[in-house]
């Protein structure tokens, strides 16, 4: 721990928030629901994936996840269990429309509905997020994010999910981490479609901000009063402790691709000059069309930020692109530091509290951790407990850096522990788990964890002293 790092607090009166602030917890569809065939769902490119041998763990699926679905009900009630103040999930369009465009199917949107009852009921905060990844296969066989008329199909679903919840839901996100759902999924293959072209992952990002851009008013415009916000995943980039200048110009690179290519277009109406020039040799950029920086830049009211740890680089051979990013050429991966979580991630809360502060300053905006956890080996039941001492210093020292961050001046109005439930990982299928109530995926039994009952204690002594609310 150097001295900018926050304190790791060992009583939970070292992590007190303004009134207001609120604590949640956060899923995704596609993670939890199971029920990938129940009343009329059409496969997403997550089930499709799924299926391509080798892609993803233990070649697990979307079933049965944690069969949320059809055990929603009880979950809200464990969130009423661990005081919940807000939940984020999000919605599956090929739930919602299973041919993409065209015809909504009424069962899909219901499941939502009675969702957003239920939450209200128990007295919690619904926030919805209209993409977790679960692209609907059909519209991939059209070209998916690739094809620049996805702006409009999702602006249509977005309009869609905004007429059937907007008398309900006043917080709305466009898209979740779209870094993922296109650099990682169409330049580095590791995510659903899979796709391994340097070019394709910056089409992919602009044409995700284009529907983002014109899903914007299309939900102000159904949900008149909504908070309206995207959720990205920025990372701190940090250089050797004395960068040469070849050192900066990689750190400068990096950053580029995984911070820059969203903050440019989103809040300061261009992309980074260099990073254009960084990629030239593998994209003339003509996907960028007059109007589009206007669309993409749509006025929010909150920008969400999911961020897990910091990416180390240093300066590699100037040929050589090891980390396969587009405009990376000369950047040298460096292993993470210090303590590292089951997915190999740096435990890092400086990290944290100054990627938040970043956040703050680029967007201008009030800001949101829409997610932040840790995925930690060994979970095991005993007498109705699970242990887990790593996952809860994690969470305590990440919410003293959010405070941090506040008392350094960003405007940080909730956090959201990532996630609720142990779930389906992605590439990684049912092997990690970031939960902060363990599931048994044979049973489908839940158990709150001991970080779900420190979170508990951390959200009961808020609301004390904000009168109970
Ligand atoms: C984020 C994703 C979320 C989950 C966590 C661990 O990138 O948004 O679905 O997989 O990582």
């Amino acid at each position: 721990m150097t001295s900018s790092d926050p304190a790791d607090p060992t009583d939970l009166s070292t992590v007190r928030f303004p009134d207001g602030f609120l604590f949640g917890a956060a899923t995704a569809s596609f993670q939890i629901e199971g029920s990938t065939t129940a009343d009329g769902r059409s496969p997403s490119i997550w089930d499709t994936f799924c299926q391509v041998e080798g892609k993803v763990a233990n070649k697990d699926t979307g079933d049965p996840a944690c069969d949320h679905y059809r055990r929603m009900p009880q979950d809200v009630a464990l969130m009423q269990d661990l005081g919940l103040q807000a939940y984020r999930f999000s919605v599956a369009w090929p739930r919602v429309i299973p041919t993409g465009t065209g015809a909504v199917n009424p069962a899909g949107i219901d499941f939502y509905d009675r969702l957003v009852d239920q939450l209200l009921t128990a007295g919690i905060e619904p926030f919805v997020t209209l993409y977790h990844w679960d692209l609907p296969q059909v519209l991939d066989d059209r070209g998916g994010w690739l094809n620049r008329d996805v702006a409009q199909w999702f602006g249509e679903f977005a309009g869609t999910v905004a007429a059937a919840l907007g008398d309900r839901v006043t917080h709305w996100t466009t898209l979740n981490e779209p870094w993922c759902c296109s650099v990682l999924s169409y330049s580095l293959g590791h995510h659903a479609p899979g796709h391994s072209r340097q070019e394709e992952g910056l089409i992919a990002a602009h044409h995700l901000m284009l529907a983002h851009g014109t899903a914007v008013p299309i939900i102000r415009a159904t949900a008149p009063g909504a908070e309206v916000s995207i959720t990205l995943n920025p990372t701190q980039v940090i250089g050797p402790d004395d960068p040469t200048a070849k050192d900066q110009d990689a750190m400068r690179r990096a950053d580029n691709v995984l911070n820059g290519l969203f903050f440019g277009p989103l809040f300061h109406g261009a992309y980074p000059n260099t990073m254009l020039t960084d990629v030239a040799d593998v994209t003339d950029a003509s996907w960028i069309h007059d109007g589009d920086l206007t669309t993409i830049g749509a006025p929010l009211d909150s920008l969400g930020i999911n961020n897990y740890f910091p990416t180390r680089v240093r300066a590699g051979d100037p040929n050589d692109n090891p980390t396969g990013m587009p405009g990376c050429a000369g950047v040298a991966p460096v292993a993470p530091q210090g303590r590292l979580t089951d997915m190999g991630w740096e435990c890092n809360p400086g990290a944290h509290r100054d990627i938040l502060l970043r956040s703050a300053r680029e967007s201008g905006l009030p800001i949101r951790v829409t997610e932040n956890g840790s995925a930690w080996p060994g979970d095991v039941v005993t007498g109705g407990a699970v242990h887990d001492p790593e996952r809860t210093a994690y969470l305590l020292s990440h919410l003293a850096a959010v405070r941090e961050a506040i008392d350094e001046g960003a405007d940080v109005r909730s956090y959201f522990a990532w996630s609720l439930l142990d779930n389906f990982e992605w590439a990684f299928g049912y092997d990690k788990r970031f939960g902060i109530v363990h599931v048994d995926y044979e049973t489908q039994a839940r158990t709150i964890k001991d970080s779900g009952r420190t979170y508990a204690a951390v959200i009961a002594a808020h609301r004390g002293r904000a009168g109970g609310a």
